[in-house]
């Protein structure tokens, strides 16, 4: 996993190329690297400086000599080999005339560079993309032109690349090429660009192109043509953005976490937007399967990975109460390795805020090689979930920038709660004025997400008082559950402490324990099904004198005599539970993480998009 950037025929050279690897940092960030390419020579600067790589570079930049029209830019996040300068893209061949940037994993690295060695090519990194640059480097040599060099390299490979190559001695073309890790092209006049996704050249860029698997692409000044792997011309789909460069920056907050978590309200009304036609039909945005199929449903699989995974937990207790039919929820990772079994009607989901997760990507085309229809559910319009899923219900949060994920993991609940009830109103397992309350109520929570948001100086408060824990059990039942999870994930990843997520009836096979003064105990007490037996829970963890704070309804005058601290949150239909109920969550894990003086934005270890296995 890694953020490629390239462009050809500009006067802006390294200015478009550090610009943009600023904002591919969340794909990762150990180190940076740009190449910038003329005729007859290659200028490179490469830095590992951890979460601030692409600051040095741009330090390090300033000696760089003008005139440059083409170049390639590359952030890292490590897979074979350190993140030392050294392993840092761009990787050079044994002329030092070619370039090359590489996103993946070449899978037979090891058997190539034996080979190559043998030829006599010398390597100077330990990662798995330096092949590249020497086996283009033999093609070149051989006369061909870079397309076609690069063609012919990547018929040797194995694994995922989203790779672009340029030559000093082809000086103003960039051959780029993809397999499994996104890559998309954009234009403007006299310019091109490539990047691993769009708001890298957002406010570069005129009209945007997407790269599929095994086509390659000769970018020039001129503009661009594409190829496939056996060489016959393909035409790159466009894409349709309507962002603004505006939505990809900090709008005025402190850092994008704290800006995503407050677009949660306008990420909820903006997924829920035009999803009913006027007879009352519950529209997906895009759909190649037919209401008998749907219908006809036997078993729902959702596959997904992080937060995504438990947007899917929410979904498997709507799925089942609305629709009446059984959901199992899947680690992607797990599912495509464990020969899963797809019978007639079984619709998989699958679920991803950037719809590039591998392993999700993975996932879905094993459940379709199985003979699964397969439904998206996607922030990104176009991304490889978006277009590989016979249907699409995109998520409109807008960008996430930040690593750990917030607005999407309520807009995913929402889009997934308006595909429940589609099935629902196709299977009429619930009555239509049902099916219309629930909607109604589900355009209502936009609502009460934002009075939650409100409480915000409460929260942080109880967050500065208990910034000397370390051990924290976030407990749930039925909803509270996935919830709890999610409020352990976003715990963890922002502040490094030890966090664990636990349906609360589990708590007595194991985790109890571990109670002793000093742990807090996190209980999400709103849902309404199970409410009374939480409090018992409650009542186990307190008296073995645990710190207790409760995410508790307004109205719940129960809760204060077990509680130590309490959450308030407005009450909502159960179901539409985690959407209100996460918001607390997800600041006190920005507050304790901010007290603790992380990097909110960018934990360590972690990336937003992960596109390795
Ligand atoms: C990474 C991110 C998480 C995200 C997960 C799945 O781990 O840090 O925030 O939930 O990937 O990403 P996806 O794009 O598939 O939803």
């Amino acid at each position: 996993m890694c953020g490629i950037i390239g462009v050809v025929g500009s006067s802006d050279t390294l200015a478009t190329l550090l610009e943009g690897l600023a904002r591919l940092e969340y794909r990762g960030y150990d180190s940076a690297g740009i190449a910038l390419v003329r005729p007859g020579e290659t200028w490179r600067a490469r830095i590992a400086s951890g979460t601030e790589s692409v600051q040095a570079l741009k330090v390090e930049c300033e000696l760089a000599p003008s005139g440059f029209a083409s170049g390639i830019g590359h952030t890292r996040w490590a897979t074979h080999g350190a993140p030392e300068a050294i392993n840092a893209h761009p990787h050079l061949d044994c002329s030092g005339n070619i370039a090359i940037i590489h996103n993946g994993i070449i899978e037979n690295h090891t058997e190539l560079q034996e080979q190559l060695e043998s030829r006599g090519h010398l390597f100077n990194s330990l990662t798995d993309s330096e092949v590249l640059a020497h086996l283009i480097e033999e093609s070149r040599a051989k006369g061909l032109e870079l397309m076609e060099a690069v063609r012919e390299s990547l018929l040797l490979v194995r694994g995922a690349f989203a790779v672009a190559a340029m030559d000093a001695t082809e000086a103003d073309v960039i051959v780029a090429a993809r397999r499994i890790s996104p890559l998309i092209v954009g234009t403007a006049p006299g310019v091109t660009y490539l990047a691993s996704d769009i708001p890298a050249i957002l406010d570069r860029a005129t009209a945007f192109y997407a790269v599929n698997d095994d086509e390659i692409v000769r970018l020039g000044p001129e503009g661009f043509r594409a190829i496939d792997l056996e060489g016959s011309p393909v035409r790159l789909h466009q894409l349709s953005i309507d962002w603004d460069l505006e939505t990809a920056e900090k709008g005025g907050h402190e850092d994008f976490m704290s800006k995503e978590i407050n677009e949660q309200p306008e990420a909820i009304r903006a997924t829920l937007l035009d999803r009913r036609r006027k007879d009352g039909t519950i529209t997906f945005d895009e759909m190649r399967i037919s209401d008998e199929e749907l219908r006809e449903v036997k078993r729902v699989v959702i596959v997904a990975a992080g937060t995504s995974h438990h947007a899917g937990q929410v979904a498997k207790y709507a799925i089942e109460r609305w629709a009446k039919v059984g959901v199992d929820v899947d680690i992607s990772s797990e599912y495509r390795y464990r020969d899963p079994i797809v019978e007639v009607g079984t619709l998989v989901i699958g679920v991803s805020q950037s719809g590039e997760t591998i392993d999700t990507i993975q996932a879905i085309r094993e459940a379709k090689r199985r003979g699964a229809r397969v439904v998206g559910v996607s922030n990104i319009v176009g991304s490889s979930l978006a277009r590989e899923s016979d249907a699409v219900i995109y998520t409109r949060a807008g960008l996430e920038v930040s690593v750990a994920s917030t607005k999407a993991f309520v807009a995913q609940v929402a889009a997934l709660e308006v595909l429940a009830l589609r099935l629902a109103q196709l299977r009429e397992t619930l009555p239509p004025h049902d099916v219309d309350a629930l909607f109604k109520g589900l355009n209502h929570v936009a609502k009460q997400v934002g009075r939650a948001l409100e409480r915000r100086a409460h929260v942080e408060d109880v967050a500065k008082q208990l910034l000397g824990s370390r051990d924290f059990f976030f407990i749930g039942r039925h909803v509270g559950f996935p919830t709890s999870l999610e409020g352990a994930l976003k715990l963890k990843e922002l502040s490094y402490l030890h966090a664990e997520g636990y349906p609360a009836g589990e708590l007595k096979h194991g985790p109890l324990a571990l109670i002793e003064p000093g742990v807090v105990v996190v209980a999400v007490t709103t849902d309404l099904f199970l409410h009374e037996k939480m409090l018992s829970n409650l009542a186990e963890v307190k008296a073995r004198g645990a710190t207790v704070v409760a995410v508790a309804t307004d109205d719940d005058e129960t809760i204060d005599a077990l509680a130590d601290y309490v959450l308030r949150v407005p009450a909502t239909e159960p179901l539409f539970t985690p959407m209100v109920d996460v918001v607390p969550l997800q600041i006190f894990a920005y507050a304790m993480a901010k007290g603790l003086g992380r990097n909110v934005d960018r934990p360590r270890n972690l990336a937003k998009t992960v596109t390795v296995e």
